[in-house]
């Protein structure tokens, strides 16, 4: 008799490739995260993250290699319901309230209004729930995108640059809610062009003009560039040491 081994790959990709209009923008990736783990994507600005992350959702078309999520193949139907997506542009209602936003999503996701509650406590936005989000602060607004993302507790989170514009402490809050819920077995993929903040991940993935240039530890960085912060890391390994 054989026994299937429990699957430990939250994500995997291997050879993927990417080409839009003759434009290699991803060029044979491969790596694989285990569930629970939170990972941070790095890369300027073209470098291919919002291309991988679609990937990672199954939107994206893909020319080459395959990715898995839950060991399932990306956009497969199983996977609906199981990954929280938060994209680069904000895709919330600016003319309704939070709660509204909320429950509007909810009920596309045929989720009960009781889930729109825990998000809400979530992201620490329940006494403000009644406000028109047009009238919220920048930092405001990303922490009801996340709250959508949050919802139905996906086991799998992909956050595109959830952080950028945001003062330090609203940062640092953010990656701390993002460890929380990696610690709770939440595998969660953040991307940054900041490598310092992304330094609080187990793991980091650092992408350059399309390729995997690293898929390491923070400490490894620091150590295979010799640089003293992280900011420096980045720019000798993005300007290709
Ligand atoms: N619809 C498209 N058609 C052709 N090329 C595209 C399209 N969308 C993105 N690209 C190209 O793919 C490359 C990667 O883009 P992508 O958005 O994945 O980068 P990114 O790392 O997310 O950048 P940023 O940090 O600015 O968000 C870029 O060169 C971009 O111009
Ligand atoms: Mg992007």
């Amino acid at each position: 008799m054989t026994v299937n081994p429990p699957l430990p790959w939250a994500l995997a990709a291997e050879d993927l490739r990417v080409v839009r209009h003759k434009n290699e923008i991803l060029k044979s990736i491969s790596f694989s995260v285990k569930r629970g783990e939170l990972v941070g994507l790095l890369g300027p600005s073209g470098s291919g993250k919002s291309t991988l992350m679609r990937s990672i959702l199954g939107v994206q078309a893909i020319t080459g290699g395959t990715i898995r999520v839950l060991g399932q193949r990306a956009g497969a139907p199983f996977l609906r319901n199981r990954i929280g997506y938060m994209a680069q542009s904000s895709a919330v209602y600016l003319d309704l309230t939070i709660e509204e936003n909320l429950l509007y999503f909810a009920g596309v996701l045929e989720l009960p209004s009781s889930e729109v509650i825990r998000v809400v406590d979530q992201v620490e936005l329940a006494a403000l729930a009644n406000r028109i989000v047009s009238s919220l602060s920048g930092g405001e607004q990303i922490r009801v995108s996340l709250a959508i993302a949050l919802l139905g507790s996906p086991p799998v989170l992909v956050l595109d640059e959830p952080t950028v514009g945001l003062d330090p402490l609203l940062r640092r809050d953010l990656w701390r809610t993002f460890e929380d819920l990696a610690d709770r077995g939440t595998t969660v993929v953040v991307s940054s062009h900041v490598l310092d903040e992304a330094a609080r991940c187990g793991r980091l993935l650092l992408l350059r003009n399309g390729e995997l240039l690293f898929d390491t530890t923070p400490r490894e960085l620091l150590s295979a560039t010799g640089a003293a912060t992280y900011d420096e890391a980045f720019i000798r390994l993005i300007e290709g040491a």
